[in-house]
């Protein structure tokens, strides 16, 4: 067997040890765009890693490899592995377990009451999906140990409340005794282990998308879950100061008679400085109402995200990265050639 590699730490993202984290945000603010640079990153620092789908969420795994990713785990390179939990195997998994006879429980599992009641009864398919990430971290090799240092999970959308996290102690409550109170309080208890589980908070740099970031840390430490990192995704690097921005206004009062393209370009010129003042503004809330390691993102233009952006993003975890993004945002006076290198993906620190 090959030597075990060692964890670098001094090549982790964010400084964060590897465990089992669940990126979660709001739909779109780029928590499976996380989840693979994260992924991707830890790797890197030579933890083994796995990347988990839920069902229901675009794939993270699809943006580093065409694979197609299953309910076992898929190689998609060295010391990286994708797996995707769909209800229904989990549900089958856990019947085999019970039932211990494949046969019985394919065909119970294949029963469509059986199926209703799973997509009907409140909580049940999130405590099936958190039995079996705590079954993967709790999985060991052949030497007995832990066969995963890093557990991505690509998580749903948090809507209102906790979602998933929080099920497993709603049911445990909601069950006070028997067997199905016994698995959901020995799940709730791993969820809320802090030596083995965290929660990765991604938002956007926008008002509402923060506040509500503000408000779900606040809600998952309420309940005992440990938050471990902010992300702030999608920020614009600014190409204009505050001088050529107010040069470019005093242009548009001074003259009516300014060719109408040039008026549009200045006019862009103090959309895109506004909306870069805006963002910097929901940064600063953000960092003044968490007391977390955090990392911020460039917004990558392109039209679609191909694995060497998702790679650039990795890079951007690293401390030397977000030095220099901190310094960009800032308002280096190299404004358009460092929002050029930002912009253009190339500019991951090496
Ligand atoms: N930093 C970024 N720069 C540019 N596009 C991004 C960035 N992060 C995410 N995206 C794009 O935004 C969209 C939503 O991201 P995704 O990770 O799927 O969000 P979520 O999983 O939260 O729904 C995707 O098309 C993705 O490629
Ligand atoms: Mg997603």
């Amino acid at each position: 067997m090959p030597a075990r590699p060692r964890i670098d730490d001094a090549a982790l993202p964010l400084g964060l040890q590897p465990r089992t984290v669940f990126v979660t945000g709001k739909g779109g603010v780029g928590k499976s765009t996380v989840s693979a640079a994260l992924a991707l990153a830890w790797r890197d620092a030579g933890a083994r890693t796995l990347l988990v789908e839920i069902e229901g969420q675009a794939s993270s795994a699809a943006m580093l490899s065409n694979k197609k990713i299953g309910y076992n785990a898929t190689p998609l390179g060295e010391q990286l592995c994708a797996l995707r939990i769909t209800l229904n195997d989990a549900l089958k998994e856990y019947a085999r377990l019970r039932l211990k006879v494949k046969l019985v429980a394919d065909r119970l599992v294949s029963n469509p009451i059986m199926d209703q009641f799973a997509q009907a009864a409140p909580g049940f398919r999130e405590l099936l999906v958190l039995g079996k990430l705590w079954a993967l971290a709790s999985e060991t090799d052949d030497r007995g140990r832990p066969k995963w240092d890093a557990i991505i999970v690509d998580s749903p959308a948090t809507g209102h409340g906790l979602g998933l996290l929080g099920m497993a102690g709603v049911i445990a409550r909601m069950f006070p005794v028997g067997p199905i109170h016994t698995q959901a309080k020995a799940v709730d208890a791993f969820v809320r282990d802090p030596a083995r589980v965290g929660v990765v908070l991604v938002s956007l740099p926008e008002e509402l998308p923060v506040t509500e970031t503000l408000e779900l840390h606040d809600e998952l430490r309420a309940r005992g879950i440990d938050v471990v990192a902010s992300v702030l995704n999608g920020l614009l690097v600014d190409r204009f100061s505050d001088a050529e921005a107010a040069h470019a206004d005093e242009l548009i009062q001074s003259s009516d008679d300014l060719d109408p393209a040039l008026r549009h370009a200045l006019e862009t010129v103090l959309w895109e400085h506004m909306r870069c003042t805006d963002q910097a503004t929901e940064r600063a809330r953000l960092e003044a109402g968490l007391d977390l390691p955090s990392a911020v993102l460039p917004y990558m233009f392109a039209p679609q995200l191909t694995r060497e952006h998702i790679a650039s993003l990795a890079r951007w975890f690293m401390p030397a990265g977000q030095e220099r993004l901190h310094a960009q945002l800032a308002g280096a006076d190299d404004g358009p050639a460092a929002a050029a290198a930002v912009h253009a993906g190339e500019a991951g620190p090496a």
